[in-house]
This record gives structure tokens, C-alpha cells and sequence, in this order.
């Protein structure tokens, strides 16, 4: 009886602290991409600011409560808007719901960020690749937009793994709407290499992104070196699966992950809500 008390005292407390936190905002707009994947945009708190490739606390208020998980970033840091990709898992505490947002309903965005995708934790180098699988594109997408990162590499890659042609959200906005961009299209256009996969049906580039580092034809296909130490830098973003084996990957390349502390030739981050 004693031990409930406290359980639920702390659970109040711990839910007060989260919501103090929070902001609410308004959705602006929504897009579903497919069944199990859409995206939103929303109302920016005026003082909420953040790296491009970080993450933050998104949610809702449900039985009075918060329910807040991870999201990326997907706008960049000079956008007015914030926006968010997210897939729909129908019996997810929070996507369940989240996946019925209207325009005007009120969503809770926290007012910190933080995340590891970012320049500082890695090396110098010339080129950086950007590998992400689902909903793993977001913070990528966010970097791509940041006219800075151009400044230091020569050159950005890319890669969207997905099951299905669908599920590769953004495509004709990197490929079509991007290169216009009045203030950042040059730099898409002259660095940027976006090389989207599926592995489940036809398309040009088909296959794990693994696979096609191991057996060279992402760096065909990209008319690029295979990676070398001296030179590419990565971030990783996407399902555990894929982190796991591309890590393995490149620990066997002599590759090492970079951290605050320590800036190495890679950093990771998972793609959250599951
Ligand atoms: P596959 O279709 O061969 O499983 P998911 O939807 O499961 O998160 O997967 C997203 C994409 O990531 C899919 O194209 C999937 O390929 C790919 N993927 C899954 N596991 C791995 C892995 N271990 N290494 C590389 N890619 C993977």
C-alpha cells in the first residue's frame, strides 16, 4: 500500500517534470506517405533551437498524462516550421495516435534536443556519407539542408534504404524540389549524392546497403572510391539491424566511432519509434 503511494506520487512528479518541459504546438500540415509511414509539420517555439541532425521529445497528452517518444528533426534549424517522419505502428502507444493528427490539433514538442549526428564527433574528411534505412532519413534530411556541411566535405552522399519504392519519402524533393532551392540549390546540386535503395521490389539501386558496400556497387553506381579511413566520414541512422551489421562493417575496415570526447571516422544513431 506504502510502496503504491510512492510509485504513483513519483509517476506524478515524473509526469509533472516531463510536461514542464514541453511545449505545445500546432500542426500545420500532414502527409501519408503509405500505410505505415507519414510526416507532419508543426508550430516552432521561438526559443526551441537545435543542431540539424539532432533529436527531441514529441508527444501528446493522453489521460492527462504525458506520452512523449524520440524524433529527428527532419526540417533544418533556420526553418520557421518544425517537421517529423514517423511510422504508424497501429497498436503503438503514441504513433497510434499520432497518426491521426489533424491540422490545428495541438502537439508536445520538448524544449531540448540533443542527438549524436553531428560534425563535431567526427574527424576531418572529404567525404561523408549519410546512411540511413525507414525513418532513419530524417535527421539526414535535416542535414542535407544545412549549407554548412558543404563547407566541410567536398562532397555528401546519401543512401535511403527501404522495403518498398513508397516508403522513400522525400524522393522527388531532394531530387527535384531541392536542386532549385534558391539559397542552398548550387551546393545540392554540385555535392550532394542522394542514392535510394529498396530491397523489395525492381528499382534502379536494389538491395541492403550492406550488400552493396560489400560486393562495390554503391561506389560504382556513385562513380566514388570504397571507403578508406583517411578519407569518408559516416553517420549511420536506421533500424538496429542495420547498425549492428554496418558497424561490424566498418570496425573490420578499421574504422572507429567518433564520440564527444573523442571524434572518430563514424557516429550512430537508431531510428526511434519501433
Ligand atoms: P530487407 O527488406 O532485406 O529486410 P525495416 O523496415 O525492417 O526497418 O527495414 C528497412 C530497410 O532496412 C529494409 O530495406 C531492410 O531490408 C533493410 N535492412 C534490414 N536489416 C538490415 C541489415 N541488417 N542490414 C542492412 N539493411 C537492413
Amino acid at each position: 500500500m506504502k510502496a503504491t503511494l510512492i510509485d504513483r506520487l513519483f509517476a506524478a512528479t515524473y509526469d509533472r517534470f516531463i510536461m514542464s518541459n514541453l511545449t505545445p504546438q500546432t500542426v500545420l500540415s500532414i502527409r501519408h506517405w503509405t500505410d505505415t509511414l507519414f510526416s507532419f509539420t508543426c508550430t516552432r517555439d521561438p526559443s526551441f533551437r537545435f543542431d540539424n541532425g539532432q533529436f527531441t521529445l514529441v508527444g501528446l497528452e493522453v489521460n492527462n498524462k504525458p506520452l512523449v517518444r524520440a524524433y529527428s528533426m527532419a526540417s533544418a534549424n533556420y526553418e520557421e516550421n518544425l517537421e517529423f517522419l514517423s511510422i504508424k505502428v497501429q497498436d503503438g502507444p503514441l504513433t497510434s495516435r499520432l497518426q491521426h493528427l489533424k491540422i490545428g490539433d495541438s502537439v508536445y514538442i520538448s524544449k531540448k534536443s540533443t542527438g549524436t549526428l553531428v560534425t563535431h564527433h567526427l574527424l576531418p574528411g572529404s567525404t561523408l556519407w549519410l546512411l540511413s534505412t525507414g525513418t532513419g532519413l530524417a535527421p539526414f534530411m535535416s542535414i542535407i539542408k544545412d549549407p554548412e556541411i558543404y563547407s566541410h566535405y567536398e562532397r555528401i552522399v546519401l543512401t535511403h534504404t527501404c522495403r518498398f519504392i513508397d516508403e522513400l519519402a522525400y524522393k522527388e524533393y531532394i531530387t527535384q524540389s531541392l536542386p532549385q532551392n534558391e539559397h542552398i540549390g548550387e551546393l545540392i546540386r554540385d555535392q550532394l549524392i542522394y542514392y535510394p535503395t529498396v530491397t523489395r521490389e525492381p528499382f534502379r539501386n536494389r538491395g541492403r546497403i550492406t550488400d552493396l558496400i560489400q560486393d562495390g556497387k554503391l561506389f560504382e553506381d556513385t562513380d566514388l572510391p570504397p571507403f578508406s579511413v583517411e578519407r569518408d566520414r559516416l553517420m549511420l541512422c536506421g533500424s538496429p539491424h542495420m547498425l549492428k551489421d554496418t558497424r561490424a562493417l566498418l570496425k573490420a575496415m578499421g574504422f572507429n566511432e567518433g564520440t564527444h570526447s573523442q571524434p572518430g571516422h563514424y557516429v550512430v544513431e537508431r531510428a526511434f519509434v519501433d
